[in-house]
């Protein structure tokens, strides 16, 4: 495997690699800052980051390695008309590895197929995010201690979130495993995760716009509404707020649920969830870092 572009890359075997890999780098960091020595990650966002482009690059210097890139393609000559595939030619003769962000759906496959080095997709348009999948699979495993037999709750808009896309097609893989898809009619996943992710593997799911009943959830994925790939204010407007969990609502859920959000939250999650011990998402964040590390060192083939 030479690059990430979809969760799908990555058997499970690969990630049972990759989760004991970053349990390893967390427990002996030491072990692994010079790891990358004179190695380069280049990121190149085409869209805006916060999470994603930082962790990544925490985890290339933590790995003892450096970092180029851009955080805009405004600043970049993609400004000029570049196409992406020249891009990442001319990038992979300064860096070892690319992280790609790009609000067109399948940028960063083009990407790595026109140059030779590693290239991993950091979210494409409404489409995949394989590498907050991984933090998201990390996040479970070391809260839940396992993937199989979850009851998941994915909550908001489920037809833009990429990452929804991504750990559905992960967790769909693993025994006993069921989902509810709470949103609104509107924002329903699409129809290529209904039938050739969830229909084919007879996975059992439930979609609804009703949430009252969460008791039995073992996980719930909270996600927020994708402003920017609405084609209409009104919409948004209209859609934003109908799913917003409170302290209130947690009072019927079990006393092990994990909330997760792969963040921005905007306002989805009231502040006062927050001290909740079941709420999981800033843990998300550091697991990304984490499990980003293990991630390049597998595709740079250091052990
Ligand atoms: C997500 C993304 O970019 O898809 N953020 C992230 O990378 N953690 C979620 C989002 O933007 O809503």
């Amino acid at each position: 495997m030479k690059d990430l572009i979809s969760i799908s890359d990555l058997s499970t075997g690969d990630i049972a690699e990759l989760i004991q890999k970053a349990q390893d780098i967390i427990a002996n960091p030491d072990r692994y800052c010079e790891k990358c020595r004179r190695k380069k990650l280049a990121t190149l966002f085409y869209e805006p980051s916060t999470r994603t482009r930082l962790s990544f690059e925490a985890a290339m210097l933590e790995l003892g390695g450096s970092v180029i890139g851009f955080s805009q393609a405004s600043s970049s000559s993609a400004s000029k008309g570049e196409s992406v595939a020249d891009t990442a030619r001319t990038v992979s003769c300064y860096a070892d590895i690319i992280a790609m962000r790009h609000p067109k759906e399948g940028a960063p496959l083009v990407a790595a197929e026109a140059c030779p080095i590693p290239v991993i997709n950091a979210g494409d348009g409404g489409h995949n995010h394989p590498t907050q999948t991984l933090a998201d699979l990390l996040t479970i495993y070391r809260e839940k201690g396992r993937f199989d037999h979850l009851k998941i709750g994915f909550c908001g808009d489920l037809k833009f979130g990429r990452t929804v896309h991504s750990l559905i097609t992960a967790m769909s893989r693993y025994e006993g495993v069921s989902f509810v898809l709470i949103s609104p009619e509107e924002l329903r996943v699409p129809e290529y995760i209904r039938s050739d992710v969830l229909g084919k593997k007879r996975i059992p799911y439930k979609e609804t716009d009703n949430w009252d009943d969460m008791h039995d959830l073992d996980i719930l994925y909270m996600t927020r509404v994708q402003r920017e790939r609405f084609f209409n204010e009104a919409d948004y407007l209209r859609l934003r707020d109908v799913f917003i969990l409170t302290a209130e609502r947690l009072k019927s859920a079990k006393p092990d649920l994990c909330v997760m959000h792969p963040l921005p939250r905007v306002n989805e999650i009231e502040r006062a969830v927050d001290s909740d011990p079941r709420a999981c998402y800033f843990k998300q964040v550091l697991n990304g870092k984490y499990i980003r590390m293990a991630l390049i060192l597998k595709l740079l083939g250091i052990d």
